[in-house]
């Protein structure tokens, strides 16, 4: 099996790109993990610090483990770590990539601790995502309102080149128009500036806040040149929805491995259709 650094290449080379989907109980990782292997493809898995509390750090760098050790390609993240003590702490704990993001601290603040990161992980092998400019919700939630995106929190092309390049970073995180979370407007992406920070910049291109995003526009960023996309809140929807209406639909019912069988299923399904989309099945 090829390493995590290795399959971001291909992607980057090939214009495909690595599905990264967040998890919080076994069933969902192990429908992640059961799809992408039946699509052919590699996965990033997340936990977010509060996933990763809910988890425990541990045990989420053992269940990847053992998935590993059975020839799957599946790697951990650490997702939005907004300290660099925490993001040290996955790092020990052997996690294979932590995103430091400090994307709401000063331009300086944001480098300073992200540069520490990457020298930390460097020693241990380990993959650093930085973020420069910011996504305004924190939330994977559904927003009855629209949510407006501000001028500022957009990434700014030299200040990126300006980061990537003193940070060391191995994935790049710009905020080119995508919410955490879906709102009542669709998100327009600005797809110039994704071309523009692809161009300059050479780095692994991450999309977050991906639930919502339209199929072209998805396919459009991924042309452009950004090979990581993040997917939360519509697994979640997946994994709730189907869950609420197995349960209204077997009241009496008290096994979880059968109330828990069409949840997974359902994410399982999210899980193959979004790699399919992202050009990521068939790649191993
Ligand atoms: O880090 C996680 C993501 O960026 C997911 O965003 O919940 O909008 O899909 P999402
Ligand atoms: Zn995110």
């Amino acid at each position: 099996m090829e390493t995590l650094k290795d399959y971001f290449t291909k992607a980057q080379k090939e214009k495909w790109a690595v599905p990264h989907f967040n998890f919080s109980t076994l069933e969902q990782l192990n429908a992640i993990v059961e799809a992408a292997h039946s699509v052919k493809g590699p996965v990033l898995v997340g936990t977010s610090e509060n996933e990763s509390k809910f988890v425990g750090m541990q045990q989420a760098v053992a269940l990847v483990k053992s998935y590993r050790e059975q020839g799957i390609a599946v790697f951990l993240n650490a997702d939005h770590f907004r300290s660099v003590e925490l993001a040290k702490e996955a790092i020990d704990a052997g996690y294979d990539s932590v995103n430091i993001d400090l994307s709401k601290e000063s331009f300086e603040k944001n480098l300073v601790g992200t540069k520490e990161v990457v020298k930390y992980a460097k020693k241990k092998k380990v993959q650093v995502e930085g973020e420069l400019g910011y996504l305004v919700t924190d939330s994977s939630k559904i927003y009855s309102e629209e949510v407006a995106i501000p001028e500022e929190s957009y990434t700014k092309v030299p200040e990126a080149v300006r980061f990537v390049k003193e940070t060391g970073v191995d994935r790049f995180s710009p905020a080119i128009g995508t919410i955490h979370g879906i709102a009542a407007n669709t998100p327009r992406l600005r797809l110039n500036l994704a071309e523009q920070l692809a161009e300059a910049l050479n780095v692994s291109l991450v999309l977050h806040g991906g639930s919502g995003v339209s199929d072209d526009d998805m396919k459009r960023v991924i042309a452009s040149g950004f090979n990581n996309i993040h997917i939360s809140t519509e697994l979640r929807i997946a994994y709730g929805e189907k869950l609420r209406s197995t349960l209204k639909n077997m009241p009496e019912e008290v096994a979880p491995y059968k109330y828990l069988k069409a949840p997974r299923e359902a994410v399982g399904d999210l899980v193959r259709d979004k790699m399919k989309l992202f050009s990521a099945s068939n790649v191993l």
